[in-house]
C-alpha cells in the first residue's frame, strides 16, 4: 500500500503533495501448468481445462466442452495454448482472453472458442477463490435467490408426454419445455425407402402437426398454471416458421427456441411483424455479430448462447450486459453435453443479471456428481450453486479417469428429409 497523500485543495494547488511514484500493480500470480483432461461419465465427452498457479493449492477448472470434437479442443489447448500462456500472469483475465482470440490471426469458431473457455473459466475460478467468494459474489452479488429452470418433457406418444409434464410438475417445476417425439425425427436409423442412405429421418410437416397438438393437448389438459417452451431445432423451412410462430400464438408459450437456422436469421424480422410468440435464439452461435444485431434490433426475446461455444464467461458477461440494455432476457444453453463446470458458470450468471430469464437445466447423473463434486443442486425448480469459493465445482481426477472419451462419429446430426437429403439436425 501507498502512504496516504494529503487531499488536494483544488482551489490552491500548490498545496497538493507529490506522490513519489505512483502505486504498482499487485505481483504476478504465475501460470505454472495447463492441462486437458477429459472424461465421459455418461457417455458424453466432456472437457475439462485444469490451471495450476505458482501458488501451491491454487489452481482453476473450467468448461471447453465440445463433445464431438474433443480431440481438437485438446490439442488446441495442450499445442498451442499452454505454450502461450505458462508464466502469465492469471489475474490478467481480460488480457488473457485477448491474447488467445488473436494468436493465431484467424479467429473464432467452436474449436478455438472451447479452448479459450476452458482458460477464461479457470482464470475466474482463480480469481474467485484468491478473493475467498463464490464467483457470483465477485460479479456482483446475487439479485435473485436461485435459477428457475426449465426441464424437457417428450414421448413418443401424448399419454407419454402429458406423464412426463406431470412428473416434473410433481417435482415443483414450473417451466416445461414440450416435444413430441424429440424434435420429430425418427431416432431409427433405418430410411423410410430402400435406397435412401442412413440417416435420421424427419419430415418438417409430420413434425409441425405433431408439435402444435401436442402442445395443444398440454395447455388444455394442464391449463395456464404452467409455462410451456418449445424447441423448433431449424425443422421448418423460412417461411413456415413464420407461419409456425403464428399458429403456436393460442398456446401462450414462455418461448420458441431456435424457431429458424442460423443461416436464415434475417427472418426474425419478418417474424417480429406476424408474431407475438417470444423468441429464443443463439446455441449455435459463436461470434458476437451474430447476437448483437438480435438484440439491438429486438428481434429476439432471449438469448441463448452456450457460452463455452463462445469463448467462456468473458464475452458472455459482455453479451448479457448488452441484453440488458434492450430488454432481451437470458437462458443459456444447458444441455447435457456441457460439464457441470459449464452449468455452475451459467447458473452465477443467473444469479447476478437483473434480466435472467430461465435456464435450462438436464440434470446430473451419479456418475456425473461423483466425478465432479459440488454440482449445482436443482430443489423444487430452482438451482443452487454451492457456496465454495469459486466456481464451486470440483474434478476428482481418479474418478474421471474411469469414464475415459467415447470414439465415435456423431450419427445424430446426420438429419434427412424424406427424400434423402441432408438437413440441419
Ligand atoms: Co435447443
Amino acid at each position: 500500500m501507498k502512504p496516504q497523500s494529503q487531499p488536494t485543495d483544488f482551489l490552491n494547488p500548490s498545496s497538493a503533495t507529490v506522490d513519489a511514484a505512483p502505486e504498482l500493480p499487485s505481483p504476478a500470480l504465475k501460470i505454472r501448468d495447463v492441462r486437458t483432461i477429459i472424461t465421459a461419465p455418461e457417455g458424453c465427452n466432456l472437457i475439462v481445462v485444469k490451471i495450476d498457479t505458482d501458488e501451491p493449492e491454487l489452481s482453476g477448472l473450467g468448461c471447453a466442452t465440445f463433445c464431438y470434437r474433443h480431440h481438437a479442443v485438446r490439442s488446441m489447448i495442450d499445442d498451442h495454448l499452454k505454450p502461450l500462456l505458462v508464466g502469465r500472469d492469471a489475474r490478467q483475465i481480460e488480457e488473457i482472453f485477448q491474447l488467445m482470440r488473436l494468436n493465431a490471426y484467424w479467429r473464432n469458431g467452436p474449436v478455438i472458442n472451447n479452448a479459450l473457455s476452458g482458460i477464461d473459466m479457470a482464470l475466474w475460478d482463480i480469481k474467485a477463490k484468491e478473493a475467498g467468494m463464490p464467483l457470483f459474489q465477485l460479479l456482483g452479488g446475487q439479485c435473485r435467490v436461485g435459477a428457475t429452470v426449465y426441464r424437457h418433457a417428450d414421448g413418443r406418444d401424448l399419454s407419454e408426454i402429458k406423464e412426463n409434464v406431470q412428473k416434473f410438475i410433481d417435482e415443483g417445476v414450473s417451466h416445461i419445455r414440450v416435444q413430441s417425439q424429440g424434435y420429430g425425427g425418427s431416432k431409427s436409423s433405418r430410411p423410410p425407402r430402400p435406397g435412401l442412405p442412413p440417416g435420421v429421418y424427419y419430415d418438417p410437416q409430420a413434425y409441425r402437426r405433431s408439435a402444435l397438438h401436442a402442445l395443444e393437448s398440454v395447455r388444455e389438459h394442464f391449463g395456464q398454471d404452467i409455462e410451456l417452451l418449445h424447441d423448433v431445432h431449424e425443422r421448418l423451412p423460412a417461411a413456415e416458421a413464420v407461419r409456425f410462430a403464428k399458429e403456436t400464438e393460442p398456446f401462450r408459450l414462455f418461448f420458441l427456441e431456435d424457431l429458424l437456422s442460423i443461416e436464415h436469421q434475417d427472418w426474425f424480422a419478418n417474424v417480429r411483424q406476424v408474431s407475438a410468440t417470444p423468441l429464443a435464439m443463439g446455441e449455435l452461435f459463436t461470434h458476437p455479430r451474430e447476437w448483437t444485431p438480435l438484440i439491438v434490433n429486438r428481434q429476439i426475446d432471449f438469448i441463448r448462447m452456450h457460452i463455452s461455444d463462445i469463448g467462456g464467461l468473458t464475452p458472455a458477461r459482455k453479451a448479457a450486459i448488452l441484453a440488458e440494455q434492450f430488454g432481451v432476457r437470458t437462458a443459456w444453453h444447458g444441455p447435457p453435453d456441457q460439464s457441470p463446470i459449464g452449468h455452475a458458470v451459467n447458473l452465477h450468471l443467473d444469479l447476478v443479471s437483473p434480466n435472467f430469464g430461465i435456464q435450462e437445466f438436464s440434470g446430473f447423473g451419479a456418475n456425473t456428481r461423483e466425478v465432479f463434486p459440488g454440482c449445482p443442486v436443482l430443489h423444487q425448480g430452482i438451482l443452487t450453486p454451492s457456496n465454495r469459493p469459486g466456481i464451486g465445482v470440483g474434478l476428482d481426477e481418479k474418478a474421471a479417469a474411469r469414464f475415459p472419451p467415447v470414439e465415435a462419429v456423431t450419427d445424430w446430426t446426420q438429419s434427412r428429409l424424406p427424400d434423402g437429403s441432408l438437413n440441419p439436425p
